[in-house]
This record gives structure tokens, C-alpha cells and sequence, in this order.
């Protein structure tokens, strides 16, 4: 019997060894956290669908934005959750609103963390859509009419730029669009520019997917569609070559970073997209791939630590520049202690 000259064991025999030739490295700087924001004072809520994911107010948001920023994550993005919700979700372009008084907050105390924020209608509409819808929406039985709708894309693209101006106003660094209108990276471009926010970045969720993962994300931030579904706007999960020309287009916009998601089904989303674009790349591990392990771990099913590192690091290894996380912190909290 011959046996082969190179083993690849040779490499891997001793955590020292595994590190050294470790082809992918997750690092804190790799991670954005996301938060929940709420009005009010004092209120840390937990959302049942999320463990250990809360919703804050902006004092305790503070806190909270201070201990991720003093772990070295080098950003963070913020959603707002509101209860004044109307048909054309004004108040999310308010400048009193929770969003634009947080990033105003967090700019005063740590000017130096990068606030990203979601511009989008969701939980700002009273029907919980992304957009203006083109129809009047009638009640029967105190409950929306469920047929007969459609977003009104290109109406719907003055009031993202509304909210992602006066997101800059309040001092974000980036805005990211997540509506998945046609047009809206440029025209939130224009309107950024025309106001003297040159600088401020736009990282688009070029390719977002109409995915079941996104449920407990709509619980913590209360919006849900009280009828019907997103799949008019955003993607179709069969699809990839449509994601590509998502992404050019964007790019052609003037998105400065893409995005994919969500991210654990969609790695192979993510690799097209880094083989055939020379921008940053943004993946989001959703509330859904969150809530899943966390569940499993809570029964004992699954090491929560060790499968952590293991989505996080395979959604790097596939080509992410850049990964939003809920578990950013705890994570950051884990390679700081090297106890990977
Ligand atoms: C808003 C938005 C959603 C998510 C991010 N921005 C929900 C949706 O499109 O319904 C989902 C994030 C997550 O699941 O963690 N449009």
C-alpha cells in the first residue's frame, strides 16, 4: 500500500495550526449590530420571538451603542418602532422621530461609530407595507380590504428620499434603503446630494429576497403587512442572475456598498455577487437564522457559541465584506477573549 506524500493533516493537528492556516478570519471589525429604537424612557423590551434581542429607548440605547462601541464593533444600525403609523408613513421623515433624535444622541456621545440607518416604510404605514399604496384601502369589518392593491414605486421613491435626508440631517453616516423600489438608490443619491450630504454613504439592500426569515424581525419592529405579501417588491428566492442585475443597477445608482440577504440560504447569492462586482459587500444573518439557533441552543440541541462562529465565518468565507449580525456583540464579546 502507497501512502500519499502530503497530508493535509500535517496543518491541521493543533488549534496554533488551525489558526495559522485558517483561510477565513472573523474579526469584530467585520460586524454592524443592529438595534431596535423606541419612544419613551427607560424601557428595555424583550421580543418574544428574539431572546435577548431588545427594543430600547434612547437612553438606554446609549448605553448599550457605548459598550458595542467600546468592543470594537465598528458600527451600527438602527430601526425605528413606532405606533404612529399612517397610510404614507410621514412620520418616519419627522425630525422628532425616534430614529433621527437616536442618531442625533449617539453622534453627540461617540461620534466616531458609524450610524447606519434603515430607510424604509414598514413600520411607519398603518397597512405595514414598504411603500405608498396607489389604491384607498377600505375597512370591512375594522379590518384592511386584503385584494385589489399595489405600491406605487416611483411615489413611494420621494418619500424614502424625505426619510434618508433627514436621516442625514440628524447626522447619519450611511442610509440604507431597504424598500426594494426601482430607482431608489438614485434617487436618494440626488436628493443627498442637492442638500450638501455628498459624503454620506448609501449601502443598499440590492438584493433582498421576499424570504420567511424575516418573521421575527417583524414582530420586534412591528411591521408586518396586514395584508398581503412583499413578493411584488421584493425577490423571488429562485433567483440569482436577477440579484446580479439588482446589484448593477445599484452600483450604476450610486450605491457605494451592496448588500445581500438574508445570508445563510443565499451564500451562493453572495459568492455570485463578490465574483462579479468590485464594491463592498454587505450580508444580513436576519432575525430568522437568529432565532433558529437560538432556539435550538435554548433546548440543548445546539453548542449556540460554536454554530455562531461557524454561520458567521461561512458567510465571510463566501464573500462578505461586511456582516449584520444581532449576535455582533456577543460575538465580539467571544473573539476579544480569543475563546474561539
Ligand atoms: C424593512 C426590513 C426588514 C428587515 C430589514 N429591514 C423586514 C422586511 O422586509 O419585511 C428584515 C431583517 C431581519 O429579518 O432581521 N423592510
Amino acid at each position: 500500500m502507497k501512502f500519499p506524500k502530503y497530508r493535509l493533516r500535517r496543518l491541521r493537528r493543533t488549534e496554533n495550526f488551525r489558526k495559522l492556516f485558517s483561510e477565513t478570519k472573523l474579526s469584530v471589525s467585520d460586524l454592524i449590530m443592529p438595534y431596535f429604537v423606541v419612544g419613551g424612557k427607560n424601557i428595555k423590551q424583550p421580543i418574544k420571538s428574539m431572546p435577548d434581542i431588545f427594543r430600547y429607548s434612547i437612553d438606554k440605547l446609549l448605553k448599550e451603542v457605548k459598550e458595542t462601541h467600546n468592543l470594537g464593533i465598528p458600527a451600527v444600525l438602527l430601526f425605528g418602532v413606532t405606533e404612529k403609523k399612517d397610510r404614507i408613513g410621514s412620520y418616519a421623515y419627522n425630525k422628532n422621530d425616534i430614529v433621527q433624535k437616536a442618531i442625533r444622541t449617539i453622534k453627540k456621545e461617540i461620534p466616531d461609530i458609524v450610524v447606519i440607518t434603515d430607510v424604509c416604510m414598514c413600520s411607519y404605514t398603518s397597512h405595514g407595507h414598504c411603500g405608498i399604496l396607489k389604491h384607498n384601502l377600505k375597512k370591512t369589518n375594522n379590518k384592511l380590504r386584503t385584494t385589489n392593491y399595489e405600491i406605487d414605486n416611483d411615489a413611494t421613491l420621494d418619500t424614502l428620499s424625505k426619510i434618508a435626508l433627514s436621516h442625514a440631517l440628524a447626522g447619519a453616516d450611511i442610509v440604507a434603503p431597504s424598500a426594494m423600489m426601482d430607482g431608489q438608490v438614485q434617487a436618494i443619491r440626488e436628493t443627498l446630494d442637492k442638500n450638501g450630504f455628498k459624503d454620506v454613504a448609501i449601502l443598499s439592500y440590492s438584493a433582498k429576497y421576499a424570504s420567511n426569515f424575516y418573521g421575527p424581525f417583524r414582530e420586534a419592529a412591528d411591521s408586518s403587512p396586514k395584508f398581503g405579501d412583499r413578493k411584488s417588491y421584493q425577490m423571488n428566492f429562485s433567483n440569482v442572475k436577477e440579484a446580479l442585475r439588482e446589484v448593477e443597477q445599484d452600483i450604476n445608482e450610486g450605491a457605494d456598498i451592496v448588500m445581500v440577504k438574508p445570508a445563510l440560504s443565499y451564500l451562493d447569492v453572495i459568492r455570485d455577487v463578490k465574483e462579479n462586482f468590485n464594491i463592498p459587500l454587505a450580508a444580513y444573518n436576519v432575525s430568522g437564522e437568529y432565532s433558529m439557533v437560538k432556539a435550538s441552543s435554548e433546548k440543548g440541541w445546539l453548542n449556540e457559541k460554536k454554530v455562531v462562529l461557524e454561520i458567521l465565518t461561512s458567510i465571510k468565507r463566501a464573500g462578505a465584506d461586511i456582516i449584520i449580525s444581532y449576535w455582533a456583540k456577543e460575538v465580539a464579546k467571544w473573539l476579544i477573549c480569543n475563546s474561539v
